[in-house]
């Protein structure tokens, strides 16, 4: 006999029963349960745990023309950039230009003060804003690129983007609040008369976050074409 310590473990909770011993044809009958309860768990477990081939894949939401979210964007030519301020400071795409001064005409006319407050951006601009302001808050880039795109990506490059504010709620600029004003409101309400759209609702699929104040201008096919073309490939 072995001490107890030496048998393997297993065996020594379920020692071999003397009687019961051996004979391959006495435990020949085994075999057929066995391989009925091994049938049953492949039975059971193969579809729950193999994919169908065919099962469609989501598409992923980006590709490689992305950054950070971001797409890439062309700069306007200077010769296509117009004054949408008295002082000059802020410019659109000649397109945008005339479509946001007539939409501020009507807001006006209404009541409503719509201010343009950041338009056209070099990507010299940008990169100022993405690695200036954003590092000097000591955020990560992944976290910058959620309320600003990196150089090179910003629709502010094209000219038909900008950002506008309430007259009457400065204290709202570029901040969520703006969903707030009137200003908003008016927007929401006839934006797309002027062909202006939000570029950053609530949720977007490129995950930036909500940006009520900046609105892109699709109303002829070159712009259209450059905002929805840059979509189509991500
Ligand atoms: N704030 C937007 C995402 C931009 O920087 O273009
Ligand atoms: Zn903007």
């Amino acid at each position: 006999m072995y001490p107890i310590d030496e048998i393997p473990e297993a065996r020594r909770q379920s020692p071999p029963r003397p009687h019961l011993a051996p004979s391959p044809r006495r435990w020949a009958w085994l075999g057929i349960p066995v391989v009925a309860v091994a049938g049953a768990a492949w039975w059971w477990l193969t579809p729950a745990s193999t994919p169908v081939a065919s099962e469609p894949k989501p598409a992923p939401t980006m590709t490689s023309v992305d950054l950070l979210g971001h797409l890439p964007y062309p700069e306007a030519p200077a010769q296509d950039l117009q004054a949408v301020t008295a002082d000059g400071r802020v410019k659109l795409h000649r397109d945008a230009a005339q479509a946001f001064l007539a939409m501020q005409s009507a807001a006006r006319a209404e009541g409503v003060i719509l201010v343009p407050l950041s338009g056209f951006r070099s990507r010299q601009q940008q990169e100022e804003l993405f690695y200036g302001v954003k590092a000097e808050r000591g955020q990560q880039v992944a976290e910058r690129a959620k309320v600003s795109a990196p150089p090179g990506y910003s629709e502010h490059h094209t000219g038909y983007a900008l950002d506008v504010g309430d007259g009457q709620q400065p204290g709202t600029h570029l901040h969520e609040s703006f969903e707030q004003t009137a200003a908003f409101a008016w927007l929401q309400k006839r934006a797309a008369q002027f062909h202006f759209e939000l570029s950053f609702p609530r949720h977007n699929p490129q995950g930036i976050s909500y940006e009520p104040w900046h609105w892109r201008f699709v109303g002829t096919p070159a712009s259209l074409e450059l905002f929805y073309r840059a979509r189509a490939r991500s």
